[in-house]
């Protein structure tokens, strides 16, 4: 199936990467398409609700940036990975950006071939997650409808075990 991964951490070398690399390779050697892309190397403007996409837009965003790769995968997608670090208690800006803009592509109704989500994350702490989990259940499950393939956390450095736990769910779709 063809996966759209978003890693959302800006350290090449972070755990949030490490997280993400494990995935891309293992389901890569389990056949799938995997399009990863690393948000903090793009430009994604925030979403400015001028609703131009559910009016005269016709699903197409106003704004002119990165987030034009991304709605182009979009289009035929079947499982969405949404990776990022903890910052403050949610997700880093660079990946909410992105989900913001989600608003001319996925709303009010997603591509008819999107069926999976699963989020990775990466924290300082223990039991950071709360607003995170918030999103994931309530925007990816719950107003998508979307199959939770797993929910992965790493609090400090990420451990071999995650990393495989991850591998596993990537051979296993
Ligand atoms: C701006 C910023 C805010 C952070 N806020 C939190 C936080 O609220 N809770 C926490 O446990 N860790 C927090 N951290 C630590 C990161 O979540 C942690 O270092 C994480 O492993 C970074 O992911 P990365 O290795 O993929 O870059 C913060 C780090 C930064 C830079």
């Amino acid at each position: 199936m063809k996966i759209v991964i978003l890693n959302g951490s800006p350290r090449p070398n972070g755990n949030t990467a490490k997280m993400t690399e494990a995935f891309v390779t293992a389901a890569g050697e389990a056949g799938h398409n995997v399009v990863r892309f690393d948000v903090c190397r793009m430009d994604v403007r925030g979403c400015m609700a001028c609703e131009y996409c559910h009016g005269e837009g016709e699903g197409t965003c106003v704004q002119n940036d990165d987030m034009h790769a991304i709605y182009a995968e979009l289009a035929d997608v079947d499982m969405l990975v949404l990776a990022a670090p903890i910052y403050y208690h949610g997700i880093s800006g660079q990946l909410k950006c992105v989900i913001d803009r989600f608003y001319s592509a996925l709303y009010p109704k997603a591509p008819e071939s999107l069926r999976y989500v699963s989020m990775f994350l990466s924290s300082g702490d223990k039991d950071q997650y709360t607003g995170a989990r918030f999103s994931f259940d309530g925007d990816f499950l719950g107003y998508l409808g979307l199959e939770d393939k797993g929910f992965f956390t790493s609090a400090g450095e990420v451990t071999e075990e995650t990393l495989d736990e991850i591998r596993e769910m990537a051979r296993t779709l």
